[in-house]
């Protein structure tokens, strides 16, 4: 008796997922990223992600190589353009309070920093933000995480309707761009304006696309009314309902959709030592 060659088509196991909080997250679990990961149990984990905006998972032991390959199912890694963090692969930079000869080995060395999203600043901002965690502080130094479409969901009809079709600019000058608001920048900031609200190319949600790190003014409104504006938006957009707070432990890779979310750090001892890994991949214009 023959047999006829149907093809079964094997379905990827079914991600176990633990959500991370009210706000957003989840952890996806029983995945080891040094393996390498099939594109069926990809999908599952894009789909996680879009659904969760962030997703960790946790106990990872990569390397460079390990972080690279994985981020860049996500899309093309960014190159990274401050050289001085930069380890072997020019798409990883460091974030670290480290210091080697008086200078930190890593970005973003110290404390606290307020809400924002990666690279707002450029035509093409980030999309996605991959952060692994190798040495981390016994307390404090924690990413907060806000949902920036429930902060557009939630804004009142008015407000709505005052930034509909607004776009705002984006400075990447951390020192004093939070307190230049309504004054001029200077011509080599970086800058770049995108739409107030931007829509997910994938999700099809709308998402509050200004932040209080970054974002200098609401184009064509007089200075004052965009300040105003402006604070009422960042006021709104990090309302703790919206927040997921991470607590990081060393082996945490977390991946987290910059089109969607902001996020921010809370303060940490500078006698301790906090040791991270970035990789960010490159994104679309925003519209
Ligand atoms: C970042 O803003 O990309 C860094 C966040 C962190 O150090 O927790």
């Amino acid at each position: 008796m023959e047999y006829a060659h149907t093809e079964i088509k094997l379905r990827a196991p079914a991600l176990a997922l633990r959500p991370l909080s009210a706000a957003l997250g989840a952890e996806i679990i029983g995945i080891d990223l040094r393996q390498e990961i099939d594109d069926d149990v990809f999908a599952h984990i894009r789909d996680a992600w879009h659904q969760n905006l962030v997703v960790l998972l946790r106990d990872q032991k990569l390397t460079e190589e390990d972080q690279v390959r994985f981020a860049a199912k996500f899309g093309s890694p960014a190159q990274i353009h401050t050289k001085q963090f930069v380890r072997s692969h020019p798409a990883v930079m460091l974030i670290s309070n480290i210091r080697e000869d008086g200078k930190p080995i890593g970005a973003l060395p110290d404390g606290e920093m307020h809400f924002h999203t990666d690279q707002c600043h450029q035509e093409r901002p980030a999309m996605a933000s991959m952060l692994y965690a190798l040495e981390v502080p016994s307390t404090g130094g924690n990413t907060l995480f806000a949902n920036g479409y429930r902060a557009y969901e939630t804004l009142p009809p008015e407000i709505k309707r005052r930034i509909e079709g607004r776009k705002a600019l984006n400075a990447y000058d951390y020192e004093t761009a939070a307190t230049k608001r309504g004054t001029r920048l200077a011509p080599s900031v970086p800058s770049y304006a995108h739409p107030v609200v931007r829509t997910h190319p994938a999700t099809g949600r709308k998402a509050l696309y200004v932040n209080r790190l970054m974002t200098v003014r609401i184009e064509g409104l007089p200075a004052q009314e965009s300040d105003e504006l402006l604070a009422t938006l960042f006021d709104h957009q990090e309302r703790r309902e919206f927040i997921y707070e991470h607590v990081w432990r060393a082996g945490d890779l977390l991946i987290w959709d910059n089109r969607c979310t902001l996020h921010a750090r809370t303060d940490f001892s500078p006698n301790e030592r906090r040791l991270m890994r970035r990789v960010t991949i490159l994104g679309e214009k925003p519209a």
